[in-house]
């Protein structure tokens, strides 16, 4: 029997226009439609898709649920069982694709059912242009140029090595997943001078995007889908 195969599928960073023909085909081609989805609202790589990739009757969906409660991720025992499900579709000869937002292997979750699988069955990967590059293109500041270095640090980091890592000199940075993290990245930031350098944008490409100096937004906690740019 021929077995199925899964693709992680990158659907860009939300203008449902940022999707590659290459996604837009495989989404239209495959058997079952994966994403993830939060277990308090809904999903945003899902939602992208909405507009120009209408699903047909012959495609079913299948939503993995991840609990947002933070001590909790990655949830392991989601993935394992999201993992066997996808995997019995596939020994009938399924192909699945999963849709991720952004680029699947830049901090997606695809890799955690790419991991489980891919020594099995076929997994593919086809890259989605990422939050990183929907931020320059918004803020219009390109993200590093010549020989200077580009540092991509993640919210939750320890305070201590963030700041560590901020003093690099001729690096330009891009601080992901700033949520709850926000007044620490501050606190980094006016330790290492950079404070005055860093863009913050909240759900860059979409019609409800915010771009706004870091030092202007006073909200203790950002959204999720926020980032931040420093440039040198
Ligand atoms: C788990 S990571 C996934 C990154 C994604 N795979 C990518 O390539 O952009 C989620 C983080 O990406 C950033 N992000 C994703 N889409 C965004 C958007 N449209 N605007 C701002 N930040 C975004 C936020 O920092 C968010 O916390």
């Amino acid at each position: 029997m021929i077995k199925g195969q899964i693709t992680g599928v990158g659907v860009g960073p939300g203008d449902p226009d940022l999707i590659t023909l290459k996604a837009m085909k495989a989404i239209q081609k495959a058997d079952i439609i994966a994403y993830p989805a939060p277990d308090n609202g809904v999903s945003f790589a899902r939602q992208i898709i909405e507009k120009n990739i209408p699903l047909h009757s012959g495609q079913s969906e299948y939503k993995i649920t991840i609990p947002m409660r933070i001590e909790r991720f990655p949830a392991q025992e989601i993935y394992d069982q999201a993992a066997n499900d996808l995997a019995a579709q596939m020994e009938e000869g399924k192909n699945i694709v999963v849709l991720c937002e952004g680029d699947p292997f830049f901090y997606g979750s695809f890799m955690y059912l790419h991991e489980r699988l891919y020594k099995k069955f076929r997994s593919t990967i086809i890259p989605g242009v990422s939050s990183v590059m929907a931020l320059a293109s918004v803020t219009q500041s390109p993200l590093c140029e010549r020989n200077e270095l580009l540092t991509i640090i993640p919210g939750p980091l320890d305070e201590d090595l963030m700041t560590a890592q901020l003093q690099e000199e001729k690096t330009a940075y891009v601080i992901m997943k700033v949520g709850r993290h926000i007044e620490k990245i501050k606190r980094c930031l006016i330790a290492t001078n950079r404070l005055d350098k860093a863009i913050y944008v909240e759900r860059a490409s979409l019609p409800n995007q915010k771009i706004l100096p870091l030092s202007a937004v006073d909200e203790g906690n950002a959204p999720y889908f926020s980032i931040i740019q420093v440039r040198i």
